[in-house]
């Protein structure tokens, strides 16, 4: 699935050293199927050459409001009338001032200017050096820029072009396309606080070998992901998986589910949904043996008393802001056969408005995956879908029942 299908950008590249990482961000935008057509300020044309931005957008690159090549002569207003989003990146800080202010003397900033403001957003990107940026000039030309509707992104922290370091460079190529990814998600959970456990727990029976399971936590990831760009603030509590994290989403690594156990009560308090995606290991040993157990020559494994672990979902359940209906928890059921029965045995058991049962062979480690979802009253098939497309309309889902779930007190 590519993401930007069907989307038009215009891309604004204002000047500054930055403007390198705007042919990789080209090059990005591209390979998710947007069409992107490239605007450039004089000064941009210092650091990147027009030719460069032609080859990788695959379209004539636009530098001067007088540029006769279109029959209007009216370039700011056909390449904003056609654009799903405008994108500057770099933004330098004289650009903004200048945007500011409603100055239009180029083409990028006529183009800002004559955009139809409800139409098209218009995503900044800062670039500049770390005195530039904190400079109260530059933060109060950026808050200003918000309230007039903007969308102004962070900038990542680093060595800078001029040989200082801080604040000030612009987010790379691959963060701005998350950015971008994100601006056209519907934001059914902004302002929520959404939890997710993803991953399987390792439970150590000595320093060299333990128990664990078959989850890959892709799922969970994608979960994560689809809730960020969602509008949410999201933590994911993560078992030892070899997964990159998130755009956007804070990670708590865990490798035990005593450890995860821990970190999940341990952000309740703030979570208005819990996702439990995580196959936790059901029973770890009673005791670890701090050194590796030598194989005996009886031919026999050593017996081993085992201990339950806590239900993490079941308890979360259970907690204060759960019965006051102010956390919705959410449960998944990896079942090998029977998946409606045990979906329904668990919803009641854990005591959680929703289950979500998959068959675990299908899935694990899979990319796609084919959902059940189970409440009360019915019991929904979702046929196989890529993980993150499931993880989308399940977001949208839990969104959807929070008001009446809210209610229900
Ligand atoms: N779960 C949990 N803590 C546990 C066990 C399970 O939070 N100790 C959560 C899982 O994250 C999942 C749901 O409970 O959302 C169901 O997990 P599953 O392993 O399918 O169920 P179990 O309760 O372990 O039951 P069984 O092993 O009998 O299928």
């Amino acid at each position: 699935m590519s993401e930007l299908d069907n989307k038009h950008i215009v891309l604004g590249l204002s000047g500054g050293v930055a403007c390198y990482k705007a042919a990789e961000l080209c090059r990005a935008l591209t390979k998710q199927g947007a069409t992107v057509q490239v605007v450039m300020t004089e000064a941009a044309a210092q650091f990147i050459t027009p030719v460069t931005m032609q080859a990788l957008s695959n379209r004539p690159v636009f530098v001067s409001q007088w540029d006769a090549r279109e029959p209007n002569n009216m370039a700011h207003i056909n390449l904003s009338r056609e654009a799903d989003l405008i994108l500057v990146a770099p933004a330098s800080a004289d650009f903004m001032a200048k945007l500011l202010h409603g100055r239009a003397d180029d083409l990028l900033s006529l183009m800002c200017l004559a955009r139809p403001i409800d139409k098209v957003p218009l995503l900044l990107a800062p670039a500049m050096n770390r005195e530039m940026w904190s400079h109260p000039a530059t933060q109060r030309n950026m808050a200003q820029l918000r309230t007039d509707g903007a969308h102004v992104l962070g900038v990542g922290q680093g060595e800078q072009a001029c040989g200082e370091s801080g604040d000030g460079r612009m987010l790379e190529p691959d963060e701005l396309m998350q950015e971008v990814v994100r601006l056209f998600q519907p934001k059914v959970l902004q302002g929520k606080h959404v939890l997710v456990s993803a991953g399987p727990t390792f439970e150590a029976i000595d320093p060299v070998r333990g128990i664990t399971n078959l989850s890959s936590g892709k799922m969970g990831f994608a979960l994560a992901h689809a809730a960020h760009q969602a509008g949410a603030s999201v933590t994911l509590v993560a078992g030892p998986v070899g997964l990159a994290t998130p755009y956007g989403v804070k990670r708590i690594d865990v490798r035990s589910a005593l450890d995860m156990h821990a970190a999940v009560m341990s952000q309740l308090d703030h979570a208005d949904v819990f996702i439990a995606t995580a196959a936790v290991a059901d029973w770890r040993p009673e005791k670890t043996a701090l050194e590796k157990i030598k194989k005996e020559s009886s031919g026999q494994m050593p017996a081993m008393a085992w201990t339950e672990n806590p239900d993490i979902l079941a308890l979360a359940a259970q907690s204060a802001r759960a019965l006051n209906s102010e956390l919705f928890c959410v449960g998944f059921a990896a079942e090998s056969h029977d998946l409606k029965t045990h979906a329904q045995a668990k919803l009641a058991r854990k005591k959680v408005p929703l289950i979500v049962g998959n068959i675990g062979a299908d899935t694990f480690g899979a990319d796609d995956n084919a959902l059940l979802l189970v409440d009360e009253y019915s019991a929904v098939e979702w046929p196989k879908d890529s993980k993150l497309v499931l993880a989308r309309k399940l977001v949208a889902e839990i969104a959807a029942r929070l008001p009446t779930f809210r209610k229900s007190v």
